[in-house]
């Protein structure tokens, strides 16, 4: 396991125990951001709090980008991508499909990436060229599965507009594939890609904190990652896939939603 793998889970993994313990009496202090839909809790902001300490102290000088806090300008080329709860709305309903997401990234390559779910006690690893892994579980994607058969994983943004439009998309890719879920949780959605638990994930609008290091979890298992007509994954498209399906998937989400900005 690389060194950067190594503190990025010990830093998830303390995170997470923190949520766990602080869940019950302060998951209730929210506040909303952009829209009456998109809140954060006082746990997302002491979560990121917590990860850039810990960060900060064993490798001083590294740049930080996180949800909460954003980033500050910095010159190294080692940069910590951090979603310090990914799932707010589940974790905020006592529901177990929230996660901590910690990626590195070097040279503006991620090479390391955890997704800490500690609701379930499941824990997704990645290192560049070394597998993924839940646990002590080597993960591979499903692969073979027609359009059809496919277990599709998606999710929605928080603007009311942007909604309207992954409403009516969602509505065209229901009746072509075995069936749809929103879980809650990007990060994780695209760890069960990895995980085979869904067959392939669809989502506008996501951030580099929501997928870098599921991004790398997915690769690692075989998945393929990126966005529409061969751009990379970004806020404007994420889709993952084993390649096939992900080619099959790309295609009807092209002509569904030929980038209305939603
Ligand atoms: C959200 C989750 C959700 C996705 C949203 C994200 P947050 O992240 O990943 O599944 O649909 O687009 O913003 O706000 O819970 O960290
Ligand atoms: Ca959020
Ligand atoms: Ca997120
Ligand atoms: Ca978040």
């Amino acid at each position: 396991m690389t060194d950067f793998l190594r503190l990025a889970e010990e830093i998830a993994r303390e995170a997470g125990e923190m949520l766990l313990a602080k869940r019950p009496t302060m998951s209730r202090e929210i506040e909303t951001k952009s829209s009456p839909t998109d809140v954060v809790t006082a746990l997302d902001k002491a979560s990121e709090a917590l990860i850039r300490e810990r960060i900060t102290a064993a490798r001083p000088g590294d740049r930080i980008l996180g949800e909460e806090q954003g980033e500050a300008p910095g010159e190294s080329d080692v940069r910590w991508i951090v979603d310090p709860i990914d799932g707010t709305v589940n974790f905020l309903y006592g529901l177990p499909d929230w996660a901590v997401s910690i990626a590195v990234e070097v040279a503006g390559e991620v090479v390391a990436g955890v997704v800490n779910v500690p609701a379930r006690g499941e824990v997704y690893t990645a290192a560049r060229g070394e597998g993924a892994w839940l646990g002590g579980e080597r993960l591979h994607c499903n692969t073979g599965v027609p359009l059809p058969q496919a277990l599709i994983g998606t999710g929605f943004g928080y603007a009311k507009a942007r909604r309207e439009v992954q409403g009516e998309v969602v509505a065209k890719v229901l009746p072509r594939v075995r069936d749809i879920r929103r879980g809650g949780s990007c990060a994780i959605d695209i760890c069960s890609v990895a995980a085979g638990r869904l067959d392939g994930y669809y989502e506008r609008g996501v951030n580099k904190w929501d997928f870098a290091a599921a991004a790398l979890v997915a690769t690692e298992s075989g998945a393929r990652i990126g966005g529409l007509h061969g751009r990379p994954i970004g806020p404007e498209f994420a889709l993952c896939a084993a390649p096939g399906l992900f080619e099959e998937l790309h295609d009807l989400l092209a002509s569904l939603d030929p980038l209305r900005g939603a």
